[in-house]
């Protein structure tokens, strides 16, 4: 038997005003992606015949940017509502095909209640997803006679009576082509909004005498939608509690689900323990054994097996080899790369450089633009002058070097394998051949001296 061709078509250029932002409101993010992947993937994920999407030509310049959109790009100039944008995605469809509609702020409508509809499609000309809902507010409702849907009416347009009704619509339908395409030469704008509406076709169905049909969804909050930022941090919540939950079920421990968020996708090895308060953002790989401590924030890095982040540490484009101990309170940024068994304590900021083997920087340093060797020492309040004001320059320390407290190194600079610097010294030549490198300074004393206040006025002038 000859199989049904489908298309899929994504509405996604509604105006979004009641995000009450200036970005898209399709491509607002939740988990880390944006609403419309959600819808994207999908759709994809039903192998239909091709995709259309409905958007603006901002949403297309956007998403076209950031990756291959294997989709059939409708562009919906200006928004006369859902009906409109499928009316406009209608040339790009034939009348011998079902054609299966998703709303793009709808993003947890699953594969296999889509399935569910393209089955029931088989008894009837027009199928609909929907569910009672026990707050429907917003949502159109299903109106029924004797049991057998008749129409959608729009919340804003309900009567009393009608806003009653639990039933809601999706915004996902399927249709043939040729059904479809009649349907919607007949909607119009006489409504409260003057907008197009798609649940018109449904009254006009009813009245050609199709057999309309509904599907529920697996589970309820399917049906929820993004219209305004408080249902995006609701929709955000219930993504958060599934990567949590799957993160659980594949062995990480996750001290405190409830406070830990992924924003992106993460690779990982095993017995990964992360405590309460962590943000991990973009692409992340993550080791055997490895660690995270409370209120860490990871964007886009890879710690391999063995290695810590202790707590409140800020990592971000960074690659951290095996067996390191990093933070409490450090940052790290920038295309830093660091080997394994390294230290990196409290109030370092490590930016745009390589730190090899066995490696210290333990307490209150900032290193930038750096090739550090191994087995170095950078001692408490060291600082690498990396910026001129104009440009920025590069600090090389040789292997096995050992850096004083305090000391500046002022950037170009090499310093020789095998050097010492003395504590509080200010590196201003390269240090060609190993040795100690100090300055000279003068300590005073006087002998006997004791605070008072007009002594302390003199010798603070
Ligand atoms: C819509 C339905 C409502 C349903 C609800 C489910 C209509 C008239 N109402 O209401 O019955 O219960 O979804 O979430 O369809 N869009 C365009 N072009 C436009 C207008 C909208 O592409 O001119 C897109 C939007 O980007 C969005 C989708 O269509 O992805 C739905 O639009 P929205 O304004 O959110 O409709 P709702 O008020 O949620
Ligand atoms: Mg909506």
């Amino acid at each position: 038997m000859l199989q049904t061709k489908t298309t899929i078509i994504i509405l996604a250029a509604g105006k979004g005003s009641r995000m009450k932002s200036n970005y898209p409101k399709v491509l607002h993010k939740l988990g880390g992606k944006t609403i419309l992947e959600y819808v994207l993937n999908t759709a994809k994920s039903i192998k239909p015949t091709k995709i259309i999407l409905v958007c603006t030509n901002n949403i297309k310049k956007i998403l076209s940017q950031t990756k291959n959109v294997p989709v059939e790009w409708v562009i919906q100039k200006h928004q006369k509502g859902t009906g409109d944008a499928i009316i406009i995605a209608s040339k790009n469809f034939s009348d011998n095909e079902n054609i299966i509609v998703l709303y793009g702020d709808m993003p947890l409508i699953s594969k296999e209640s889509i399935r569910k509809l393209q089955e029931s499609k088989k008894k009837s000309n027009l199928s609909l997803l929907t569910s009672n809902i026990k707050h429907p507010e917003g949502y159109g409702r299903i109106l029924r006679k004797k049991g057998k849907v008749i129409s959608i009416i729009e919340d804003k347009c309900a009567k009393n009576k009608e806003k009653l009704i639990k039933e809601v619509y999706s915004g996902t339908f399927i249709a043939n082509g040729k059904d479809l395409k009649r349907w919607l030469l007949k909607i119009n704008k006489n409504n409260i909004n003057q907008e197009f509406y798609a649940t018109d076709i449904v009254y006009l169905a009813y009245l050609e005498g199709n057999t309309i049909s509904t599907v529920k969804p697996l589970n309820y909050r399917e049906m929820l939608g993004v219209n305004n930022q408080v249902q995006l941090s609701i929709l955000e919540k219930i993504i958060q509690k599934k990567i949590t939950e799957n993160l659980m079920i594949s062995g990480i421990i996750l001290k405190d689900p409830d406070h830990f968020n992924l924003r992106g996708t993460l690779k990982h090895g095993k017995n990964i323990e992360i405590d309460t308060g962590v943000i991990l953002e973009g692409n992340i790989i993550l080791g055997d054994h490895v660690k995270i401590g409370a209120g860490c924030i990871i964007k886009n890095s890879m710690i391999k097996n063995k290695s810590q982040i202790r707590e409140y540490s800020i990592i971000e484009n960074v690659k951290i080899g095996e067996s390191c101990i990093i933070g409490p309170f450090c940052h790290l940024r920038n295309n830093t790369i660091i080997n394994n068994e390294i230290h990196i304590g409290n109030f370092v900021e490590v930016k745009d450089s390589t730190i090899e083997k066995k490696s210290k920087i333990k307490h209150l340093s900032y290193i930038g633009n750096s090739e550090i060797g191994s087995q170095v020492n950078i001692g408490a309040g060291s600082i690498t002058c990396n910026y001129d004001g104009l440009k920025k320059s590069k600090t090389i320390i040789g292997n096995n070097v050992f850096i004083g407290s305090n000391t500046e190194l002022i950037a170009p600079i090499t310093i020789s394998k095998n050097t010492t610097i003395a504590a509080g010294t200010t590196v201003i030549k390269n240090v060609e051949k190993p040795g100690l490198v100090y300055n000279k300074k003068e300590q005073k004393y006087k002998e006997n001296w004791v605070l008072t206040k007009s002594n302390n006025k003199k010798t603070t002038k």
